[in-house]
């Protein structure tokens, strides 16, 4: 896409939404439940889609990352927060990358004062299921809007992929093994497989930046 021979820039005019980064689950007012993501994958999504024309709105959990010039970027805390800025603007929404890793539980209470260890040698913490937003989304995608999910797995990593692209009614899914070197949190290279419903395509090591204008290539090519 970035290489077009007409210079024309190929998602110009169109919304496109990325979500990055971890969520954070208030425990008390000093603690919370979150993941290793460090919003990267997602940034690169962002702002390869922003230099391809596009308008890009951000919606980011608390990274270390500065803000990409000429991209909205709304900060969001907890996965219920994301889940609102999502569905409130999902309808303008040509295109939509969920790469944010979603805390899939959360505390059910959170303490107003610091859970104090009261002499205890253990507690319990009682976890209640979030929101899913790319599942929402699936549910309420449009023929015209185009939705793309993440899936980090651990073991059978096509099988569990496929799974999630049926699922959550998704045009496509990037997947990534935690296990292969070079892929996953925390590194500057990705290693992933994009999976459409009669298509597989095996990506070798590559930076996120190059991950994200693969990702957005295909894209395109199912918007087409
Ligand atoms: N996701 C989301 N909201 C959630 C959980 C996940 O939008 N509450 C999105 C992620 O952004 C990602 C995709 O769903 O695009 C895959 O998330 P993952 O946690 O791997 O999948 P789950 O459906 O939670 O399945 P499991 O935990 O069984 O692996």
């Amino acid at each position: 896409l970035a290489n077009r021979p007409d210079g024309e820039l190929p998602l110009k005019g169109l919304a496109v939404l990325v979500t990055a980064g971890p969520t954070q689950e208030p425990l008390d007012p000093v603690r919370f439940l979150t993941n290793h993501s460090t919003g990267k994958m997602g940034y690169a999504l962002a702002e390869q889609a922003r230099d391809l024309g596009a308008q890009v709105t951000l919606v980011s959990g608390p990274v270390a990352l500065d803000a990409p010039y000429g991209v909205d970027v709304v900060d969001v805390t907890t996965a219920r927060d994301m889940f609102d800025v999502v569905t409130s603007r999902f309808s303008d929404t040509e295109i939509t990358v969920m790469a944010a890793a979603v805390g899939d539980f959360r505390p059910v209470e959170q303490a107003q004062d610091k859970i104090k260890k009261n002499g205890r040698s253990s507690i319990e913490l009682e976890l209640t299921s979030n929101p899913d937003i790319l599942a929402w989304a699936g549910e309420h995608k449009r023929p015209d809007q185009t939705l793309c999910g993440f899936a980090m797995e651990t073991r059978d990593l096509e099988t569990n992929a496929a799974k999630k692209l049926n699922g959550k009614h998704c045009d496509m899914l990037v997947a990534n093994n935690l296990r292969t070197p070079g892929a996953g949190f925390a590194t500057d290279t990705n290693v992933v497989t994009m999976i459409r419903e009669n298509r597989e395509i095996e990506l070798p090591i590559m930076s996120k930046e190059e991950v994200a204008g693969a990702i957005l290539d295909e894209i395109f090519e199912i918007k087409r």
